[in-house]
């Protein structure tokens, strides 16, 4: 028989919620229906970096710390909602980087994936277990974990890119591991260059791959190939109502997303482009490489407007409803956590308003 739901009853469940406490347990009755959510509550709000204001500040940093002291010279891009936690999403880090003419990044490995997106300056590389790659505006570059990784800049100007790591998930998981390399520089390895050449043109050595990657072989995914592309399809392809034309970075040794744990994407929305009603269970981060528009999300009821411009990055977090807009022709890059959900069968999506 139930127990009557009277005063004696709730002093007493108070005094047994006092004793359990001292064996670290707790009545999962009381938070029940706070624990398992009928539809997913996030902490994370949406909200915009604005380019300029971010570039200022990381010249400025410039002055301020050397990249070999910073190790890595980074403004982070904290969510309002989680800061002081370093992260842009529920599991996504991002960051902006600047390294000066002559500067070195010393080299290290650590257990988060990374992924760089270049934003501004030329001259500047990324070398991944001794293979340097040389970044330009929009180049998409890979650092899969755990391979020893430093950057450089061989320019005469400032090189700025955007850090995304899949930092806060590995965290929630406590496997992070970091290990810095006695020299500033991992030794050379493979000509620059070498992944895109061997694996980038739809063939692979016919003796085949080396069985522990966990990320494509290409490390670095030329800006001006995914434009063109894009650019190409969107004169014959039909374009979808939520995504305008969007195209997934992958491993073309597996078909599967270029990372691990993020999933990449190029996206073209044309302009006067109005994209519809679109949720997603993914933590999204956009960076708008050209043109310009808006995010219309829907957070708890309030719209919120995101007006973005080139270099301006921008989070929708897990489950807010948006919609895009696009006043000229747009490409945004976006970062997510797609893969990791679908990997554990917990991808969600909803068009439209249904
Ligand atoms: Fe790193």
């Amino acid at each position: 028989m139930a127990p009557p739901d009277t005063a004696d009853t709730t002093s007493e469940r108070q005094a047994f919620n006092e004793e359990i406490k001292s064996l670290s347990a707790a009545p999962l009755w009381d938070q029940y229906h706070g624990v398992l959510t009928p539809e997913p509550e996030v902490k994370g709000v949406p909200h915009i970096w604005k380019w300029d204001g971010i570039r200022e500040k990381m010249l400025r940093a410039g002055d301020l710390i050397t990249a070999k002291e910073a190790e890595r010279r980074v403004l982070m891009l904290e969510n309002p909602a989680y800061a002081g936690e370093a992260k842009a999403t529920e599991t996504l880090f991002s960051g902006i980087q600047m390294i000066l003419p002559g500067e070195v990044a010393p080299a290290h490995r650590h257990t988060p994936n990374a992924l760089r997106l270049i934003l501004e300056g030329s001259g500047g590389y990324t070398s991944v277990n001794g293979e340097k790659t040389f970044m330009e505006f929009g180049d998409y570059i890979i650092t899969p974990n755990w391979c020893w990784h430093d950057h450089g800049n061989e320019g005469d100007e400032p090189v700025i890119w955007q850090d995304i790591l899949d930092l806060p998930l590995v965290r929630s998981i406590g496997a992070i591991f970091h290990n810095p390399y006695p020299e500033d520089r991992f030794p050379a390895g493979p000509p620059e260059g070498d992944s895109l050449v061997r694996y980038g043109s739809n063939m692979v050595p016919a003796e085949g791959l080396a069985p522990d990657r966990l990320a494509s072989p290409i490390f670095s995914y030329p800006y001006a190939r995914s434009r063109e592309t894009l650019e190409k399809l969107a004169k014959t392809t039909d374009l979808d109502p939520y995504h305008g034309l969007k195209m997934e970075f992958i491993d073309p040794t597996t078909g599967g997303a270029a990372m691990s744990s993020i999933s990449t994407f190029l996206q073209r929305l044309p302009k006067g482009f109005k994209g519809e009603r679109y949720q997603t269970t993914e933590g999204c981060i956009f960076t708008c490489l050209e043109g310009g528009g808006r995010a219309v999300v829907d957070a708890g009821g309030t719209e919120t407007i995101i007006e973005f411009r080139p270099k301006d990055v921008f989070c929708v977090p897990c489950w807010h409803p948006f919609r895009l807009e696009a006043d000229e022709d747009t490409y945004l890059f976006q970062g997510t956590d797609k893969v990791v959900q679908t990997k554990l069968g917990l991808w969600r999506e909803k068009r439209g308003n249904a």
